[in-house]
């Protein structure tokens, strides 16, 4: 885990960008995770594409393919995340905490992390076991994820 993975004023104009696309783009519904998402949204693609994705060779220490960034909106007492591993378009995932009541915990091969906004966490979602148990009560979690694939 990286605390404070995004700078205070990164993490405030992604937050403000976030609310935009709230309020002016029509969200996705997830039935299984119970929450709201956006895949691929073109300025989170920007950010992919000219920062990220040398972010994430430099610390996977691996050649990569950026492949796409999500939103994803926890809301008050909802949602959950069951164990599972991801596709291999996610095979290494940058995980960044935006807004959230409290932390709430992802666990990673069994290990518990507790973001805070703007922390962020790196992790082979394709080969390491990832889950969040059900979001408290009163809780809620507004969370990026930038995935690459694996170079060929
Ligand atoms: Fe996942």
């Amino acid at each position: 885990m990286v605390r404070g993975f995004l700078a205070p004023a990164t993490l405030e104009e992604f937050c403000a960008r976030v609310e935009e696309i709230k309020t002016q783009e029509p969200l996705s519904y997830d039935e299984m995770f119970q929450r709201h998402y956006v895949n691929g949204h073109a300025y989170f693609q920007k950010i992919l594409h000219r920062m990220m994705l040398k972010i994430a060779v430099d610390t996977f220490k691996e050649e990569l393919v950026a492949s796409y960034s999500f939103l994803s909106f926890y809301q008050e007492g909802r949602g959950f995340c069951p164990p599972h591993r991801d596709r291999p378009e996610c095979y290494r995932t940058i995980d960044i905490c935006l807004r959230q009541r409290r932390p709430w915990a992802l666990f990673v091969d069994g290990e518990e992390f507790l973001m805070e906004p703007g922390d962020a966490i790196f992790y082979a979602g394709s080969e390491q076991l990832h889950w969040r148990d059900v979001i408290s009560e009163g809780n809620y979690c507004d969370l990026l994820f930038f995935h690459f694939s694996r170079a060929v």
